[in-house]
């Protein structure tokens, strides 16, 4: 392809949320939705890109609406850390049905069905063109799939965040509700914050910040939006400093 040699970044960390994989479910996740985001990577395959993904679990389970209702947080955060395990292990397969190479790393250990997470083992996966899918969140109670993203994506040193999303990006309000609301095509971290943009949650956006790692906001339901982001064309919004 064309557009080779611009690869703009080397290694990312793709975010998905949960709620990605419902499709036109319900709950759990929807084979087609697994199946399209397979093929979005599938895309990259000649470029050479290292990929770490974390997904989050809100399409099985919430923590914080359980909490709300009166659930123990610590005992409902855990059963939505268990939910991203069972969301990594669909995209696995979904991956794998494509023919790409994955491993999934676990925070919460369950050898018979993933590996401990282990930064070098991760870092030497992503080497060898493997994608590594790192499931149970932080492995602590209190902490978001956004969190889990940001502090993963430092320890494998990626170059940037993609945060994959519903829209097309970081409005000045909810685009679904408000037609006459503004993409901004940069921000800043600190922007982000003080306006509440709701882009990751504070502790995962302090944690980019604090580390100089940029976010790049997109839309995953458009095609070809992942390798376009990796080629360097003006797609989504850019948080950074
Ligand atoms: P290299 O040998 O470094 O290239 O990596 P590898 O992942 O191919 O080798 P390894 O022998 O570590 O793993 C072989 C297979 O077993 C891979 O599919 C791993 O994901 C899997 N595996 C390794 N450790 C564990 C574990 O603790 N639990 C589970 N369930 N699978 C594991």
């Amino acid at each position: 392809m064309g557009d080779k040699n611009k690869v703009v970044y080397k290694r990312i960390l793709l975010k998905l949320s949960g709620e990605a994989l419902l499709g036109k479910q319900s709950s759990g996740v929807d084979p087609d939705v697994a199946n399209y985001i397979a093929t979005e990577i599938k895309l990259l395959a000649d470029l050479n890109v290292q990929i770490g993904i974390v997904v989050g679990g809100g399409n099985i389970f919430r923590g914080l609406e359980a909490s709300s209702k009166g659930m123990d947080r610590t005992t409902a955060d855990y059963m939505g850390m268990l939910a991203t395990v069972i969301n990594s292990l669909a995209l696995q397969s979904a991956l794998e049905m494509h023919g790409i190479a994955t491993r999934v790393q676990s925070s919460i250990e369950m050898r018979e069905i993933a590996e401990p997470f282990i930064q070098r083992k991760a870092v030497r996966h992503l080497e060898k063109g493997r994608i590594v899918i790192f499931a149970g969140g932080t492995g602590n109670p209190y902490f978001t799939t956004d969190t889990a993203a940001s502090l993963r994506a430092m320890e494998i040193k990626a170059d940037v965040i993609m945060k994959a999303t519903k829209v097309d990006g970081v409005y000045d309000c909810d685009p679904v509700k408000n037609k006459a609301a503004i993409m901004f095509k940069n921000i800043k971290y600190i922007d982000v914050l003080t306006k509440n943009l709701k882009v990751m949650d504070a502790t995962a956006i302090s944690l980019c910040r604090d580390n100089l790692l940029p976010i790049i906001v997109f839309n995953l339901q458009k095609k070809g939006n992942i390798r376009g982001v990796i080629c360097g064309k003006k797609i989504g919004t850019y948080v950074g400093e």
